[in-house]
């Protein structure tokens, strides 16, 4: 039933801090006698020192589930210690690429039978690997083939669009990173920050999604343009190629998601006073670097709509709201933040 909502995809993007909830309840321990703060992932319990012992941690996806691990690789890389590489399905077939008995290989895909994906699951499982699923399907091919797994517990995602599925990816990959590095007291501190961020996350996501009118209005003047692109780094990389893809996909218009690091090395000779480009530069490590791109994307008067924490826009927009567009988002933990800055992309689509 869609209730209220136009379509599923609307209704599902509305619903994430009751998924985003549902994905978490039962998995996350604050307080108790000893007023420690942990994950408790069921389906992985026996396997877990299999995965920090791994050589290489392979994230394996299609689409938006592929995106979601590139946005949890950072946080996996930080926590873990363990080298993390990332493969499309399709292409990792394609190439019969390396897949060793030492690797951990992690197939995301909130259906669960995507034929690419599966097809990868076989080929990583006739090479040895330990293969771990994370799906929203109880009981699909890949939750089946995989040797252990987590479900991500988003609730049906009928919407052919993946929205709800894809936060609740981020935020289960953010678990895993946390269970993988829980034997290291060095970051503790880190993993505790984490904990209280996800506990937080469903009111922050319900906050920017009070965006929703702002969105249109935006969305209204960006429907007759040809192409728009989209510039993001580090932990949002994944929010750039997310972004981009559910422009394509829902609006039926070009959009490139990039890199904002290889911007100088040949998209910025795209850039005039037509073509519309988001730029995510929410606070984290990498700001500093975003606000010099920025700069230079003024500098070539691109029609910038910039994407920043609260009280942020001074920062990002030196000129004033003259010479770009301001949407500013709720800042949460750097890790947890593309589950944020994915909202205001998805609602104006
Ligand atoms: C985009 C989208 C697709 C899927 C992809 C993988 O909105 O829905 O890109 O993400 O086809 O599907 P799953 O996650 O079911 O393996």
């Amino acid at each position: 039933n869609k209730g209220k909502y136009e379509h599923y995809m609307q209704k599902e993007i509305h619903e994430q801090p009751e998924s985003l909830t549902t994905t978490m309840r039962g998995r996350l321990k604050r307080g108790g006698s000893t007023k420690a703060k942990t994950v408790l992932l069921g389906g992985l319990k026996d396997h877990i020192k299999s995965i920090r012992r791994s050589r290489r941690i392979v994230f394996i996806g299609c689409g938006t589930s592929y995106n979601a691990a590139l946005a949890a690789r950072p946080i996996i890389e930080e926590l873990s210690g363990v080298p993390v590489t990332m493969e499309i399905a399709s292409d990792l077939v394609d190439r019969q690429g390396p897949i060793y008995r030492e690797d951990t290989a992690v197939f995301v895909s909130q259906s669960g039978e995507t034929a690419d994906t599966l097809l990868a699951l076989e080929y990583a499982l006739e090479n040895g690997a330990l293969c771990v699923g994370i799906t929203n399907t109880v009981g699909s091919a890949i939750a089946r083939n995989t040797h252990c797994g987590i479900h991500i517990n988003a609730g049906c995602e009928i919407g052919v669009a993946s929205t709800k599925a894809y936060t609740s990816q981020i935020v289960v990959m953010a678990m895993l990173a946390l269970a993988i590095g829980d034997d290291a007291i060095s970051s503790q501190a880190r993993r505790e920050a984490i904990i209280d961020g996800l506990f937080d996350l469903p009111n922050k996501v319900r906050e920017v999604l009070k965006l929703d009118q702002e969105m249109k209005e935006l969305a209204k003047l960006l429907i007759a343009e040809q192409s728009l692109l989209v510039f993001g780094r580090g932990y949002n990389f994944a929010t750039a190629l997310e972004g981009a893809l559910k422009v394509k996909e829902v609006s039926l218009m070009h959009s490139e998601g990039m890199l904002a690091g290889e911007m100088k090395h040949g998209p910025l000779a795209l850039v005039d006073e037509n073509l519309p480009i988001i730029v995510i530069a929410t606070r984290d490590a990498c700001f500093s670097k975003q606000q010099s791109v920025i700069q230079q994307l003024h500098a070539r008067k691109g029609r910038l709509i910039v994407v920043c924490s609260k009280g942020d826009a001074a920062a990002v927009c030196p000129g004033g709201s003259s010479s770009c567009r301001v949407i500013e988002v709720p800042q949460v933990e750097d890790c947890l933040q593309p589950v944020v800055n994915i909202i205001p992309l998805q609602v104006c689509i």
